[in-house]
């Protein structure tokens, strides 16, 4: 079984090997991060957290987001590192081996899926509240909330269809559409802050600061902690970047932490917002909770334009994540770790087969599963692969001194640990369901991986 141990060479030169034109500042890597972070995440997932953790959700916040900061640093110097495609698969298929690789690879293959589902249904709470609104008669049982989410399956669908197309991201698209966010945002925080209210902080944190176990959810700070990180992944989208940045060392550094910051900040404000101007008991179950506190406050008309805010610019993240599926299908099928006609393009360049099964499979999850399932388990894919990716900036750091790198972790000794602790608190701080899923998908990779190496080397 020495398959397992084996490692990938290090493709070396990041930026130098690539021939890409390095054009992107550090405005731009900062607008790319920030298009590919905000969606769900803060225009749903806030109610969901807040019902768990109460007021003291915006520390919640506030520890995500620093775990997301030390992350996105060490993605920066892999990146930077290598230009091979296949994000935290890759590195540690080349920092430490095939075993661990294929559990990444397996891990980002249901992240990248449930993120796109995730995002569908936070879609469809917003498109649910304009079209209910509009009094066009459709059953509430096939809006978001009710039996079949007809709204989420569209948007999946019509994205893939999109893609299929061929269409590609476009940077100007992109930085239109985060301006469209950060203004409704920006909005929502002026329209609530004058109904600020103090009173409604009390009591700060009714279900404590760990993770409590009520009834399958896990309650408190860190329990609303290991939610709402899902707002803040994305940033993968700058990593990738790196060979086209003019100055990596400083554009990448300021546009990682740049980008993490603003969200931070943006995050902790609309949370503060939403809570001083109603009670998180009200708008923590609404599927559209933004909007509702709009509403709530007497804003119609601004509740409306949040609503089509959220509609018109969320499509993108999801974008952004079906792409990244098909990167690391890419990456695996062309290792021989999947079969490689999954990664096959069509003549425009579209990995036809991989887009339509993840599409589908999006779809089906996101008509029918609760958005805080959804999630909970596509952060602990997540979570693993910040893991590995943290791992891997210290192994080569250790084993390869050598390597030039584009771009350097600051304190890598002090930052990589906390990756680590911090994304293992709050793997533990997942509701119980969505860990015993995530061992047992796992495990059936694993010994569908293991099968399928053991007769590669016996037909070698
Ligand atoms: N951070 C992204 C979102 O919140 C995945 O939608």
């Amino acid at each position: 079984m020495n398959f397992m141990t084996r490692r990938k060479p290090l493709v070396p030169g990041g930026h130098h090997a690539s021939g890409l034109k390095k054009s992107l500042g550090w405005p731009h890597l900062m607008a790319l991060g920030v298009g590919a972070i905000i969606g769900t995440g803060i225009y749903t997932l806030t109610g969901v957290a807040a019902g768990l953790a109460g007021p003291a959700v915006v520390l919640s916040f506030a520890i995500a987001g620093a775990v997301c900061a030390c992350a996105a640093l060490c993605y920066a110097e892999m990146a930077s590192l290598t230009p091979q495609a296949g994000s935290a698969y890759t590195y540690s298929y080349v920092a430490v081996g095939e075993a661990l690789a294929w559990v990444i690879g397996w891990s980002l293959i249901l992240e990248y899926t449930l993120v796109c589902s995730a995002v569908s249904v936070g879609w469809s709470g917003y498109a649910s509240g304009l079209i209910r609104q509009a009094g066009w008669g459709v059953p509430d049982t096939l809006l978001a909330g009710g039996v079949i989410d007809v709204p989420a399956i569209f948007i999946a669908l019509a994205v893939t269809g999109v893609l299929l197309a061929g269409t590609r991201e476009s940077a100007t698209l992109n930085f239109i559409l985060v301006i469209v966010k950060m203004v409704a945002l920006a909005a929502f925080v002026a329209l609530a802050l004058p109904s600020f209210d103090l009173a409604h902080f009390q009591p700060f944190a009714p279900f404590g600061y760990g993770a409590t176990d009520i009834d399958g959810k896990k309650f408190g700070v860190m329990g609303a902690a290991a939610i709402i990180f899902f707002a803040f992944y994305g940033f993968d989208a700058i990593s990738t970047a790196a060979e086209e940045a003019k100055n990596p060392k400083r554009d990448l550094t300021i546009g990682i932490v740049g980008s993490m910051v603003i969200c931070t900040l943006v995050y902790v404000g609309v949370a503060a917002a939403a809570l001083g101007a109603v009670p998180f008991t009200l708008f923590a179950p609404s599927p559209e909770p933004l909007a509702y506190v709009l509403k709530s406050l007497n804003h119609p008309a601004a509740a409306a334009l949040i609503g089509m805010a959220a509609v018109i610019a969320m499509p993108t993240v999801i974008m952004v994540f079906m792409f990244g599926q098909s990167r690391v299908f890419f990456a695996m099928a062309r290792d021989g770790l999947l079969p490689r006609r999954l990664s096959s393009v069509n003549k425009r360049g579209v990995p036809v087969t991989v887009t339509v099964l993840t599409g589908l499979v999006a779809a089906v999850i996101s008509g029918l599963m609760p958005l805080d399932e959804i999630a909970s388990l596509a952060n602990a894919g997540t979570l693993a692969a910040f893991i590995a990716t943290a791992t891997a900036v210290m192994v080569l750091r250790r084993r390869s001194p050598e390597l030039e790198r584009p771009f350097v972790t600051p304190l890598v000794w002090l930052v990589g640990p906390a990756t680590i602790l911090g994304c293992a608190y709050l793997f533990t701080s997942l509701q119980l369901r969505t860990i015993e899923f995530f061992v047992v998908w796992n495990v059936i990779g694993f010994v569908l991986y293991a099968i399928a190496g053991t007769l590669r080397e016996k037909a070698a």
